[in-house]
């Protein structure tokens, strides 16, 4: 089987809107609707796990009522209270509802992408054939500086060998479970992608270039943007 897990149970704090960003209408329609959309066209996918806030489970179950004509492959559940904790809500729920087998995948997508394409889902997916694990990222266009104090430079790393995370993170589901059992709490809790959790047990993850429309929305300007993208690929 080939599962997705959207997380989408983050508050959006940076965002500032009076509810969790991945619920804010671009478009005219949810934003977590749109990312739940491009996993339902994509074939491979099998079923469509959403991790949201407890608050917001019965709502998001609704919306997928209202927006979307064919819920059978969609579950809902609530999310844990760090991304890496609803990654792992997700993978406990397969396990328990279905078990997991040596064969099976498992794509992790941030829900506030939606303009993931199928080709980075895809690819994501077919790139496992050498690796447990592969990260969808794109190369910086900026120079990139570290500053242990935020006042000077430290130092200024080789900007050809530099890659922005993005998403699909796409697993061997087995493999991600191990490691959510072997790995400290502390350590999952910190880690801001799902990858870092294989890269703690010196794991090889996969790289897949993605797109530059793979934005993630983060402050409200990337509202802004998003709707930019919509009129341009109308
Ligand atoms: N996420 C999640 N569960 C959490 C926290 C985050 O599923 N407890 C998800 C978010 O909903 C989002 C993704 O992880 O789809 C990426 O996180 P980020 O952009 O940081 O989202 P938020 O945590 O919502 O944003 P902020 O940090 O601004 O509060």
């Amino acid at each position: 089987m080939i599962y997705a897990a959207i997380v989408a149970g983050g508050t959006g704090s940076r965002m500032g809107a009076d509810i969790p960003k991945q619920f804010l209408p671009l478009g005219g329609k949810p934003v977590i609707i749109r990312t739940i959309e491009r996993f339902l066209e994509c074939e491979e996918i099998d079923v469509v796990y959403i991790g949201v806030h407890p608050d917001w489970t019965e709502q998001l179950a609704e919306m997928c009522r209202e927006n979307l004509t064919d819920t059978s492959k969609i579950r809902v559940i609530e999310g844990g209270s760090d991304r890496n904790g609803t990654v792992l809500r997700i993978v406990d729920s397969i396990r328990g509802e279905r078990g997991i087998s040596d064969d099976d995948i498992i794509v992790t997508h941030d829900g506030v992408r939606p303009f993931v394409t199928i080709r980075e889902i895809a690819e994501s997916i077919t790139a496992l054939d050498g690796y447990d694990g592969v990260t969808v990222c794109a190369p910086v266009k900026d120079t990139i500086l570290c500053s242990e104090d935020g006042r000077g430079i430290d130092s200024v790393p080789d900007r050809d060998k530099l890659f922005r995370t993005l998403t699909p993170q796409t697993f061997r589901l087995s493999v991600l479970s191990d490691a959510f059992d072997k790995l400290p709490h502390e350590t999952v809790s910190r880690l801001t992608d799902t990858a870092g959790l294989l890269r703690e047990l010196g794991k090889p993850v996969g790289l897949v270039r993605g797109g530059e429309f793979n934005i993630k929305l983060t402050t409200p300007i990337d509202m802004t943007l998003g709707e930019l993208i919509l009129m341009q690929n109308a």
